[in-house]
């Protein structure tokens, strides 16, 4: 008691706000809720998860990647949360490193998992006619579903990226002819505009993962691995895209505009520079359609070493989450 006395003497001057940063964003509350914790559930691909809490979907193919999508898994476990899995175009043609992937013993059979593939391989599987492999692999992973990533910038950056010769709406279409797969649909960090969200709105697949601008930059991270004179000329695309809350915002308009009938999509992944949970709260809240949230480079901080690190700080983003729900009111 003595030592919390004299830690707030010692604390109160460099604790000190000037009141000009206010969040907005919410009205606080502190009259109407309690410390205690409700069990809280929500659903997304079918299935039960304990918070609205989505593992962006991050590496696979290394030792290191192993470890951190181990830890990733266990903590979808004892948190109820879901997971994408990083690119699994690797295990297409080296099944040696399936264990890296094989998270869904230790995750277990309640979370939602995805694997993920790019829409360069889809379009080299749709011309050669070998998108049953698609299959094969979700069965392999015991995935709910596969996640299609477009990186159309990222690729072009990549020195040795892939071509993307038909538009990925078509490619999207036609796969979606062809295959009963539960699928989502994302970007890799710059998001997408009002009309790529109204096209992806109107498709049969089960969600849209922002994976928006602000966070994780997949174009600049290929432009630091290029040369010197692609990194000049193309790094002014990197400072184009769409912030999850303006994609939050365009989704909501497109909702109120599209005639339900047409609009398939019912469940949104809310990710790209999501880097505090209230964030995450905000936009899940103001979501014409119901929506989790997505985090990875923060997991990914806490997932390289032992789990313990990464047990603590989701432990903390759920006592956070139930804070923000208890208190606060979203404007
Ligand atoms: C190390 C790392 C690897 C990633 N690999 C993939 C990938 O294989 N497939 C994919 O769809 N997205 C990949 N991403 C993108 C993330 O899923 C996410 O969309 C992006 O990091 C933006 O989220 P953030 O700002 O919370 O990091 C990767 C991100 C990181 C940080």
């Amino acid at each position: 008691m003595e030592d919390r006395k004299r830690d707030h003497i010692d604390l109160a001057f460099s604790s000190k706000l000037d009141g000009k940063y206010v969040d907005k964003r919410f009205d606080y509350e502190p009259l109407f809720g309690t410390h205690e914790q409700q069990e809280q559930s929500y659903t997304f691909l079918g299935k039960k998860m304990q918070m609205p809490l989505w593992v962006s979907s991050m590496t696979g193919g290394t030792k290191r990647a192993g470890t951190i999508n181990k830890n990733l898994a266990q903590a979808c476990a004892e948190f109820g949360l879901g997971m994408g899995l990083g690119s699994c175009r690797i295990l297409l043609d080296s099944p040696e490193h399936f264990n890296d992937f094989n998270v869904r013993p230790i995750m277990g059979d309640e979370a939602p998992l995805l694997a993920n593939i790019g829409i360069c391989q889809l379009e080299a599987m749709l011309e050669d006619q070998s998108t049953d492999k698609l299959g094969e692999l979700v069965e392999k992973l015991d995935a709910d579903g596969l996640i299609i990533h477009i990186n159309p910038l990222q690729e072009a950056f990549q020195p040795e990226g892939d071509i993307i010769k038909r538009p990925a709406i078509e490619l999207l279409q036609d796969f979606l002819e062809r295959t009963s797969l539960k699928l989502v649909v994302k970007e890799v960090g710059q998001g997408f505009g009002q009309n790529s969200l109204r096209q992806l709105l109107q498709l049969p697949i089960e969600a849209i993962e922002f994976s928006a601008m602000g966070g994780t930059n997949f174009s600049l991270v290929e432009l630091n691995r290029s040369n010197a004179i692609s990194a000049e000329v193309f790094n002014p695309f990197i400072h184009v895209g769409h912030t999850a809350e303006d994609m939050t915002r365009m989704v909501n308009q497109l909702v109120d505009e599209l005639p339900e009938e047409q609009l398939k999509v019912k469940q949104l992944i809310i990710s790209g520079g999501i880097s505090n949970l209230l964030d995450g709260y905000y936009l899940t809240s103001i979501s014409k359609i119901p929506a989790i949230y997505g985090m990875g480079s923060a997991f990914l901080r806490h997932a390289m070493g032992d789990y313990e690190k990464l047990q603590i700080y989701i432990e903390t983003l759920k006592d956070g989450w139930h804070l923000a729900n208890n208190f606060l009111k979203v404007k």
